[in-house]
């Protein structure tokens, strides 16, 4: 069912009339940036323009030398055979662009979980353990058990996040799918309800127990969305709390967006920076807008920025317009696209031989070192925002991703990733290993006590304050927006859902679709009927 473009390229061609320009019957599409958004969007464009039979020509210009944006491996021990998530770690199996992608480019999941049975998984609020659990990746799952502590609120919690996603998938599907507007498709699946309130009241109107919520819910969205109960929308909070099924991609998630690029046929331009968007003089015979873009080389910024030599008839900007330093006119983007704040979260990953300190969490030196700990705010403390929210606990969660074996000194290590709001100090790493760290963090010698060490940061996702607005995909005549969707949710998968909604926005309009009202689309035998009935 799907062509390969070339065919449905030159299957239009043969068919076009005389009059038409030929640089017109094949529309052009620039997208800026290849990451879940943008790859989704090259590639679902090329497969929705096969299936309407119209011509598409994708150019992608992205930034950096890779595919990925805020989804990419590095090397563990510098080691190529120890790739290891440094962004998007998981998915869940509801996240049907992604898995279908798994199936379809032949991509095998890897089984390796951040919580393997027997290992201790532990929440830590600053001075005490307020919930340990051996359960492996089922963890959380396990507190359904302390039915004396929080009564039925683990079951109730779950029926609200499957509440929330189905009403969520609907956005997948006609008359729901494609949408020019995600505020009315919040408000149409009447999710703005619980957009609109923050998860602690969201809890609270649900009778979901307190203590479940701080202790177990907040633990989620603060390793999620380095977010306390009271500073993230309802909706992302059960987003935090879905982790049923979750799965990463083995040797590393990038891989769907790489081969989404390579699947759409498009034409990939790395290391190179979208610096500006402007109008082209010159219009399409029907009138409509065409765009130029300028770039610049990312490793010489500071040289001219070059007008790329074709003129496109779509845009699809695929990267927070904040970060994303390019300029517009008011002729290119017509909507104001709102700045939103977005957490500065720091991601430290390092190996080392030495266990956690149980002593560091409040338990007895000698018992049981815990190999993921997830954090809260005490009862005591105050939920603040953005950094300042981390509280006492200083940092959002440590987790061990694997044991390795580190080949210098054949010994056995554990590999670590940090979250946290402001880099970690060797200081704290020595109390939470045990070990005096050097401020080098690494020595180079066998006996260093962390062997190798690779601090990032990130704007890894908005805060998710509490809102009944979204910005929406369609910012200017033949120009489309993606981040917008992470107001609502930041996953890969809802970057990638919006990238699909802009391509199915722009094979609609290359190839003349129309839908009523309500969205479904009006077929052409119901056209023709209709043409019928008038005649
Ligand atoms: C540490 C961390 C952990 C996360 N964990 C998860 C997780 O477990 N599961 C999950 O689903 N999500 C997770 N997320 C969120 C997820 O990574 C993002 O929601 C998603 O990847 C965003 O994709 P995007 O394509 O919209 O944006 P991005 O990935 O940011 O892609 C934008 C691209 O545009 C490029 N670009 C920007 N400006 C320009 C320009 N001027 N010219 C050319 N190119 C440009 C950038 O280089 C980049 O490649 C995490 C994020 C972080 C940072
Ligand atoms: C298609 O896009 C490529 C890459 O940007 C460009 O080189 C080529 O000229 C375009 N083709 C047409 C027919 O516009
Ligand atoms: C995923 O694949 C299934 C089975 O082929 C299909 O029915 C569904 O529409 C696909 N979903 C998406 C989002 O591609
Ligand atoms: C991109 O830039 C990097 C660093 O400057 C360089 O190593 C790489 O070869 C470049 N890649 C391409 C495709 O130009
Ligand atoms: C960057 O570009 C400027 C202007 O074109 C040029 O003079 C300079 O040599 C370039 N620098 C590098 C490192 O290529
Ligand atoms: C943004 O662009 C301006 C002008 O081209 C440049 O001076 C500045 O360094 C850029 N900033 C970043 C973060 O790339």
């Amino acid at each position: 069912m799907h062509l390969p473009a070339f065919s449905s390229l030159l299957a239009w061609v043969g068919a076009i009339p005389e009059a038409t320009a030929p640089d017109e019957a094949v529309k052009n599409v620039a997208i800026i940036g290849a990451g879940a958004a943008g790859a989704s969007a090259a590639y679902h464009l090329q497969r929705f323009a096969a299936e309407e039979d119209v011509a598409v020509n994708i150019t992608i210009f992205e930034k950096t030398d890779r595919i990925g944006g805020r989804t990419l491996t590095v090397n563990a021990l510098d080691n190529p055979a120890e790739p290891i998530e440094l962004g998007a770690s998981i998915f869940v199996t509801v996240n049907h662009i992604l898995l279908n992608a798994t199936r379809d480019f032949d991509l095998p999941l890897s089984t390796r979980s951040e919580g393997t049975p027997g290992d201790l998984t532990a929440i830590w609020d600053g001075e005490r353990l307020v919930y340990q659990s051996t359960e492996g990746s089922s963890w959380w799952w396990d507190a359904a058990k302390l039915f004396w502590r929080y009564g039925t609120s683990p079951y109730r919690a779950v029926k609200l996040v499957n509440g929330v996603v189905g009403k969520f998938l609907k956005m997948y599907e006609e008359p729901w799918f494609p949408f020019r507007s995600l505020t009315q498709r919040v408000f149409e699946l009447e999710l703005e309800k619980i957009t609109g309130v923050t998860g602690e009241q969201f809890l609270q109107q649900n009778q979901i127990n307190h203590d479940f919520s701080r202790e177990i819910i907040q633990a989620a969205t603060r390793v999620n969305y380095a977010s306390n109960l009271a500073y993230i929308h309802g909706v992302e909070t059960m987003v935090s709390f879905a982790t049923d099924g979750a799965v990463s991609v083995a040797g590393g998630n990038w891989k769907i967006f790489d081969s989404m690029v390579e699947h759409s046929g498009a034409a990939l331009y790395r290391n190179a920076t979208v610096s500006s968007i402007a109008l082209d003089a010159k219009k399409t015979k029907t009138g409509a807008p065409r765009y130029r873009v300028s770039t610049k080389n990312t490793a010489n910024l500071t040289a001219l920025a070059e007008g790329y030599p074709v003129s496109f008839d779509k845009i699809i900007v695929a990267s927070p317009w904040q970060f994303s330093n390019i300029t517009a006119g008011e002729d290119v983007i017509r909507a104001t696209i709102e700045e939103i704040p977005y957490m500065k979260l720091h991601v430290t990953l390092f190996s080392s031989p030495y266990k956690l300190r149980p002593g560091f969490f409040g338990l007895e030196d000698g018992a049981k070192a815990p190999s993921n700990v997830y954090t809260t705010l005490g009862a005591d403390e105050e939920p603040r925002m953005g950094a300042a929210g981390v509280g006492r606990t200083g940092f959002y969660s440590i987790s061990t991703l694997r044991r390795v074996v580190n080949p210098k000194t054949e010994k056995r290590e554990y590999v670590y990733k940090i979250f946290s709001p402001e880099p970690v100090t060797a200081s704290f790493l020595s109390d939470v290993l045990g070990v005096n760290v050097p401020e080098g963090f690494t020595t180079g010698s066998s006996s260093s006590p962390i062997s190798w060490y690779r601090p990032a940061w990130f704007h890894s996702y908005p805060v998710e304050l509490p809102r009944v607005t979204f910005q929406d995909p369609v910012v200017g005549d033949g120009v489309y927006y993606t981040s917008g969707m992470e107001g609502f949710i930041s996953t890969m998968e809802t970057s990638a859902l919006m990238g699909m909604n802009v391509a199915r926005l722009i094979a609609d309009d290359v190839a003349g679709v129309e839908r009523t009202a309500e969205g479904r689309r009006v077929e052409k035998e119901d056209k023709e009927a209709a043409t019928g009935d008038e005649l």
